[in-house]
């Protein structure tokens, strides 16, 4: 339950840091479920990077099949030149995407209920729908860079309604690659679109407005358990972990039934998979 000064500040800023969203138990059950994916996963089935650079050429199949299964993405810097993991496959794995939220009853449970439907209501999403679930790892010493960018983008609606919760699963600091943001900064224009079409995507230009600089961005520093919602228009980007800690966090990506979803998005989903909301 927001107070009417986060609901103003989120509509100000484009963002707003809600501490201790999430209890100690919950974060551990989480974690403890994602390091059993990352067990099970078999890394000579998939040795597929995850990268925000040069996207349209590293997109694959193992990738655009992610949209509505779970699956594990290696960090970019996780091989070395013989194609050996650098280090331990558990302290490799850059995410795992990307539909955990419906498919898992762990990620289910923590990804739902009585809690965020009241925030996304107070923050004015009238019909919640989930497209996308991301535990993002960020590993010590390799966890890679995810350049400046704005979630609509990848999940476009009419009018844009996409909102983005993000759990700290572990403190995120100026260390460990924690995100940053330019506060207002939503109320830029979008200035890519990712399409798919088929089994091939593009990144249209929609607006030159350059990326915000450091002069104006901010560091959302913030304690496990804190829940960082944000507008789908808000730039933001996070850098390289080169620390010798992780920095977990788990991420929603939700839009409002009332608009139209863009049938070019790279999620779709059919009458046999319906997105849901948080109820
Ligand atoms: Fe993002």
């Amino acid at each position: 339950m927001l107070n009417a000064e986060q609901i103003t500040q989120f509509h100000q800023d484009g963002y707003l840091i809600v501490p201790g969203f999430k209890n100690a138990a919950d974060i551990a059950a989480l974690r403890a479920r994602a390091a059993k994916i990352v067990d099970a996963f078999d890394p000579a089935t998939s040795q597929s990077i995850f990268t925000t650079k040069e996207q349209e050429k590293k997109v694959d199949h193992y990738f655009l099949n992610s949209a509505n299964n779970i699956s594990c993405f290696f960090e970019e810097e996780a091989f070395d030149e013989q194609g050996n993991l650098r280090q331990d496959k558990s302290l490799s794995i850059n995410k795992i995407g990307h539909a955990m939220h419906d498919l898992d009853p762990v990620f289910s449970a923590f990804s739902r209920g009585p809690a965020l439907a009241k925030v996304a209501e107070q923050l004015g999403l009238q019909q919640t729908q989930i497209w996308q679930s991301m535990y993002i790892f960020k590993q010590p010493g390799i966890g890679g860079e995810v350049r400046w960018h704005q979630d609509a983008t990848y999940f476009d609606t009419d009018p844009i309604s996409v909102t983005t919760f993000w759990f700290a699963l572990e403190d995120a600091t100026q260390e460990n690659g924690c995100m940053w943001a330019e506060p207002g900064g939503h109320r830029s224009p979008m200035r890519e679109r990712f399409i798919r079409e088929g089994d091939q995507v593009r990144v249209e230009k929609l607006d030159s407005m350059p990326w915000p600089g450091d002069a104006t961005a901010v560091p959302l520093e913030v304690k496990a358990g804190s829940l960082v919602c944000f507008h789908g228009l808000l730039p933001h980007y996070s850098a390289p972990n080169r620390s010798a800690v992780s920095r977990h966090a788990y991420t929603l990506h939700v839009t409002d039934g009332t608009t139209s979803y863009s049938p070019l998005n790279w999620i779709q989903r059919d009458a046999g998979f319906p997105v849901r909301g948080f109820i």
